[in-house]
């Protein structure tokens, strides 16, 4: 039997007070779901992020600069075991072109966003970074490049990269092995997150929303690892499967759940970046819409040069693949507008408070020393 609706109401309300929930009341949220439910949460989710954002809506200008990955993630489509995907790396001049064009539609951020790709060394990361940010000094810079050692954080960080996105996929170990080969592992995932935090990057993690295997139990503990990680930045979407992987015939994930956990999210980070992501918009043409509206505040249209964006195909129908970068800025334009929302030319930083990174005062030292020592718990 599920709880009646007025109890779990009361679970909204208490996560909204106390920023978590127990396991098994998240279970309960999750399962216990419905639409009066998720229009109960949305609302406070919009309210919420209305305090701290207003009506903005940060835009991330996506640079896909290589599809070469050495890992054999299962559901991604550009896994190293894919001998049909068209592999391509871009240039410095290529992403800095890239930059250019973001720059004159409005872009203040850009993500460097790529498999994990051995062609690109430190020095030739290092080197890509110095670039851009001394041409766009006034321009956060975002990489999202997978696992490496602390040092090469660090060297990214100290040649003026702000912010790192990581997916942590699934904080459940068991259901990590059974979306990656015995390689890759849930600890290593969290060292390098709580690596990242400790260099002093803005960190990002997130997970796929019906991946296969997942269950409520794996959303709850997912939820927990972010109230524990206090990172400030979620990503989110619905898993959607890729015909070349094994789980070419899984089924995909759901806009309906994705935007309830988006809202849940919203509650227990008041003030995280929070982006309505690419694969809820391909699952569902609203879904960037509704996700908005569901509480996220970051879009991320497509950067990429046109010739390669078919080619950095991570699952089936992604949408934005044939457009240029200046198509998607007035489309993401309009659409935002359109739900009474704005975009804005701004950096997008996060309002966490104690969120902004470039700080090794001893204060936040120690702050983040008792964040990792309850990460560690
Ligand atoms: N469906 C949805 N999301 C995917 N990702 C990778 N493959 C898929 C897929 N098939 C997500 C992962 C990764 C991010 C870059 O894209 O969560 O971290
Ligand atoms: Fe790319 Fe709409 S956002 S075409």
């Amino acid at each position: 039997m599920n709880p009646a609706i007025d109890q779990l109401k009361d679970l909204i309300d208490k996560l909204e007070a106390e920023h978590v929930l127990s396991g098994q009341e998240f279970v309960s949220l999750i399962d216990g779901r419905t639409s009066e439910l998720s229009e109960c949460l949305f609302e406070k989710a919009r309210r919420i992020r209305q305090e701290h954002y207003g009506n903005d809506v940060y835009l991330r200008g996506l640079i896909e600069f290589t599809n070469y990955c050495k890992n054999d993630c299962y559901y991604c489509g550009i896994r190293k075991s894919n001998g049909r995907a068209s592999r391509y790396r871009l240039t410095k001049d290529q992403i800095l072109s890239c930059c250019e064009q973001g720059y004159r539609l409005g872009f203040r951020t850009f993500v460097l966003q790529g498999g994990e790709d051995g062609f690109y060394r430190d020095d030739v990361l290092v080197e890509i970074i110095r670039t851009i940010k001394a041409h766009f000094p006034d321009c956060a810079l975002t990489l999202s490049i997978g696992e490496r050692s602390y040092e090469s954080y660090r060297s990214f960080y100290e040649a003026g990269a702000d912010r790192y996105l990581l997916r942590h996929e699934t904080a459940d170990p068991a259901h990590y092995g059974k979306l990656h080969p015995p390689v890759l592992t849930f600890e290593a995932r969290k060292k390098c997150l709580m690596d990242l935090k400790e260099i002093g990057f803005e960190v990002g993690c997130g997970f796929m929303v019906g991946s296969p295997g997942q269950t409520s139990e794996h959303l709850a503990k997912d939820l927990i690892f972010l109230h524990e990680l206090q990172p400030q930045m979620v990503g989110i979407g619905p898993f959607i499967a890729h015909h070349d992987t094994p789980f070419a015939a899984e089924e995909s994930g759901t806009a309906e759940l994705t935007l309830f956990l988006l809202g849940l999210i919203r509650l227990m980070l008041p003030a995280v970046l929070l982006p309505a992501t690419t694969a809820l918009g391909t699952i569902d043409p609203l879904g960037r819409e509704k996700g908005i509206l569901a509480g996220a505040n970051v879009v991320m249209p497509n950067l990429s040069p046109v010739e390669v964006r078919d080619k950095y195909m991570l699952y089936d129908n992604k949408i934005c693949t044939g457009d240029e970068a200046a198509e998607c800025r007035g489309c993401i334009d309009r659409r935002i507008s359109g739900i009474g929302y704005q975009i804005v030319v701004d950096r997008g930083d996060s309002k966490q408070v104690g969120g902004d990174s470039r700080k090794f005062d001893s204060d936040s030292k120690q702050a983040d020393d008792a964040a990792i020592r309850n990460f560690n718990r």
